[in-house]
């Protein structure tokens, strides 16, 4: 689209500041949830990530989050309530394990695939499929917008499709400035990946779809009796069975590989290549954990924190993805984390990031 052509669609965002126990925040608030009443887009932090919102019972408030995030029509979208009963009006009834993993993990990082109710939801939500994802987040201003607004928030990361997560409210005006009608800016978000999503294959298996803040070991911690199949099962299908899996996502303009193997081996391999690309006359970037920062020497090396602390490399995954884009970096390494706890989520994002595109050193 051309700048003219541009303008034409832009409206002014409007920002919110909240910060709980402010008075203006009740206000704020009260604002925001009006604009979803209205069918407008609000965006909203949640502990995972920004948000996007819809009423998701509104069709046409619901194509306007695919039309401004540039998503396709066959990706559903997760839907945000704020309490338990809301979700019961929306899935048909579910076996008790949905009901323990509901108490167990919700508000929090914890999206529940269930076969939905005929005529709750506005039909794009879910895409077509009988199921929708629900998920009560675990964030207070997410609650209050939620409850005054007083219906089903539908809403996807509030980025532009294929771009990283935001988990600023910078990041979302960095790119839906004009397209959406607002955001609340809480600061910063918790966790900074997405939730995990799951399905329940039967009566006693959890189906884990995509990786998230909730972990395997917590779902096994927390639920000794059930089985518990991991992401790469769901993901070896022909077709994904969350369907935005398929998507290449979170990438940044510059070409991502990731390096996996002993770390003085993957540190040797990174210099090399930052200066092959170097000479190149490439300008180049390193994410790496803060043990062996000192060691590059790329023109924006960024730390995601010890590697003893994979939590901290999760919460600054995408501010780093965007900040190479920002300083217009060519090549980018990364030092792989190890897929333990959140450490799992966090190489199923670089991974994708990186267009599968990872060096195995022996
Ligand atoms: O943490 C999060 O989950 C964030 C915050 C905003 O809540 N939301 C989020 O939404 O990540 P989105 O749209 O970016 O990702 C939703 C994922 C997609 O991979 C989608 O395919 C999957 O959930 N999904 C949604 N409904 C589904 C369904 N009925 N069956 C299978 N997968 C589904
Ligand atoms: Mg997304």
């Amino acid at each position: 689209m051309d700048k003219q052509g541009l303008n034409d669609t832009m409206n002014k965002t409007t920002i919110w500041q909240v910060q709980l126990g402010e008075p203006a925040t009740a206000l704020s608030l009260k604002e925001a949830a009006a604009v979803l009443q209205d069918g407008g887009l609000v965006a909203f932090p949640t502990e995972t990530v920004y948000g996007l919102g819809a009423d998701a019972r509104n069709t046409a408030a619901v194509q306007g989050i695919f039309t401004a995030k540039g998503r396709p029509s066959d990706n559903p979208l997760i839907v945000h309530i704020a309490s338990i009963s809301q979700a019961d009006e929306l899935v048909q009834p579910y076996p008790p394990l949905a009901a323990q993993l509901m108490k167990r993990f919700w508000p929090g990082p914890l999206t529940i695939v269930l076969p939905v109710r005929e005529d709750k939801l506005s039909p794009l939500v879910t895409a077509g499929l009988a199921t929708v994802g629900i998920r009560m987040p675990d964030h207070p201003a997410a609650l209050a917008l939620i409850e005054r607004a007083a219906c089903p928030v539908a809403a996807p990361s509030a980025n532009r499709s294929g771009r990283p997560s935001p988990t600023l409210a910078a990041h979302v005006l960095e790119d839906l400035e004009g397209r959406i009608d607002g955001i609340v800016d809480g600061g910063a978000t918790g966790v900074g990946l997405e939730s995990t999503v799951i399905e329940l294959a039967d009566d006693r298996t959890i189906r884990i779809l995509r990786p998230g803040g909730i972990t395997q070991e917590t779902l096994r911690a927390a639920f000794p009796h059930a089985v518990i199949e991991g992401a790469d099962a769901a993901e070896s299908e022909a077709a994904p069975r969350s369907p935005g899996m398929k998507y290449t996502h979170y990438a940044p303009q510059g070409e991502l590989t990731l390096v996996q193997g002993e770390p003085a081996k993957v540190a040797a391999y990174i210099r090399v290549e930052v200066e092959k690309a170097k000479q190149r006359g490439e300008t180049t970037g390193v994410l790496a954990f803060e043990e062996r920062i000192a060691f590059y020497e790329g023109d924006l090396v960024l730390s995601c924190g010890s590697e003893n602390l994979l939590e901290e490399a999760a919460h600054r995954l995408y501010a780093a993805l965007r900040e190479f884009d920002a300083a217009k970096v060519q090549r980018i390494w990364a030092e792989c984390a190890p897929e333990h706890g959140i450490g799992e989520a966090l190489m199923n994002r670089m991974a994708k990031a990186a267009g599968n595109r990872i060096i195995r050193l022996q």
